[in-house]
């Protein structure tokens, strides 16, 4: 496939990115866990995909995500917000917050209901994605804006409703190849001054858990992401009162490691070209891995949460009221309207995002059913 070519910018930053990467690996001793890689690739201060400057979501972006696509989003998304808030704490905590939108919408659509976050907090790692979230509060919501904050880690404690939207799905992951004579680690070296992939013989978590997929048979590769499942387990301790609501594409174990997919999930984006290749343009390309939601929800399990639900995007917006919303939506004319329409289709269709983005739920202390799960097909088991 032929891709777009950067700018001399651009490419010159992505230069400078491989650079500190390959010192890494010297330093390293020959190579780092793709993990590692990953990280640095998208978070690496000033030069990572996310870290870096550019513009990432949207028409003009690399991909468009659920709630630059539509206000629906964030509007359907506020009926289970405000269930979970009115069962624990007029709290919000969104993070991964991207250009700030899904923040905005929902804290205009929670004031429209009557039901305002008497805070919201957002953690984000990137510095220039936090400006970003700033200026889109500031022109779309100025007068909400004073109850939005800004956290450099996860609190020690939180009741409330905590939102990620596509976070899970940029957790940097390790890779594994199952092979005939055992599991390894596919990790990252250098040759001939250019990236290149070797294998170690797995270790630690990275080995246990991929013995514990026993119905994957060699060859095989594929991520397992042991920083989500981190992150789900820190909540475990985190959480008091409340739910966590996350939402991305993938699917449960099974689905995930089927003997179809025996490359894996990883993908790579450049200006809506998907791609294969993580050691292209490193700090240009968004990098990502779908989300296996049965490990999340064990993770979730396994720290004393809840699993409260899951379910697909476009049954959880259906049973939020997308339609109602739809139909009441103040559209200017009917171009607006019909933008509006086909908005809320691709949020829903199972050709788009309707059936490979799902919705889990996992929470502590909450006893009513949650709205967004109520009805459903129950196919959509973990
Ligand atoms: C794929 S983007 C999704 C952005 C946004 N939620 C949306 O839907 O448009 C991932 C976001 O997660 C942020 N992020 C990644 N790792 C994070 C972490 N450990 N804590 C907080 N934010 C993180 C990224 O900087 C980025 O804003």
């Amino acid at each position: 496939m032929t891709l777009p070519v950067p700018d001399a910018d651009a490419a010159a930053s992505s230069a400078r990115l491989a650079a500190r990467i390959a010192d890494e690996i010297a330093g390293a001793g020959g190579w780092i866990p793709f993990s590692r890689y990953m990280e640095l690739a998208l978070y690496a201060p000033g030069l990572g995909y996310y870290s870096g400057g550019a513009r990432k979501f949207g028409g003009a972006g690399d991909f468009v995500t659920a709630p630059e696509i539509s206000p629906l989003f964030a509007q359907a998304l506020a009926a289970q917000v405000a269930q979970v808030m009115a069962a624990s704490a007029p709290r919000i905590l969104e993070a991964g917050a991207g250009s700030g939108a899904l923040a905005a919408d929902l804290l205009l659509e929670l004031e429209r209901r009557g039901a305002l976050a008497e805070r919201y907090d957002i953690l984000e790692l990137s510095g220039a994605l936090r400006a970003r979230q700033r200026e889109t509060i500031a022109r779309s919501a100025p007068h909400l804006a004073a109850r939005v904050a800004w956290l450099d880690t996860l609190p020690a404690s939180f009741s409330g409703a905590v939102v990620a939207n596509e976070l899970l799905d940029a957790l940097p992951v390790n890779l594994v190849a199952w092979r005939e004579n055992g599991l390894f680690e596919r990790v990252v070296g250098l040759e001939n001054d250019t990236f290149a992939w070797h294998e170690r013989p797995a270790a630690g978590a990275l080995l246990a858990v991929s013995r514990g997929l026993t119905f994957v048979q060699p060859p095989y590769v594929s991520e397992i992401n042991l920083a989500a499942r981190a992150w789900i387990a820190e909540w475990g301790r985190i959480l008091e009162r409340g739910a966590l609501l996350l939402i991305d594409y993938g699917f449960p174990q099974r689905e995930y490691y089927h003997p179809q997919r025996s490359d894996g999930t990883l993908m790579c984006h450049y200006r809506h070209h998907a791609h294969g290749d993580p050691f292209w343009l490193p700090g240009l390309n968004d990098i990502t891995a779908h989300v296996d939601f049965t490990a999340m929800a064990e993770a979730g399990f396994d720290a004393g949460l809840d699993v409260l639900g899951y379910t697909s995007q476009a049954q959880f917006l259906l049973n939020c009221g997308l339609p109602r919303l739809l139909e009441s939506a103040q559209a200017g004319d009917a171009a607006d309207y019909a933008a509006l329409a086909s908005g809320a289709q691709k949020l829903i269709s199972p050709a788009e995002m309707g059936e490979l983005f799902k919705l889990l739920a996992l929470g502590r202390k909450i006893d009513e059913p949650l709205l967004g799960f109520v009805s459903g097909d129950r196919t959509h088991a973990l």
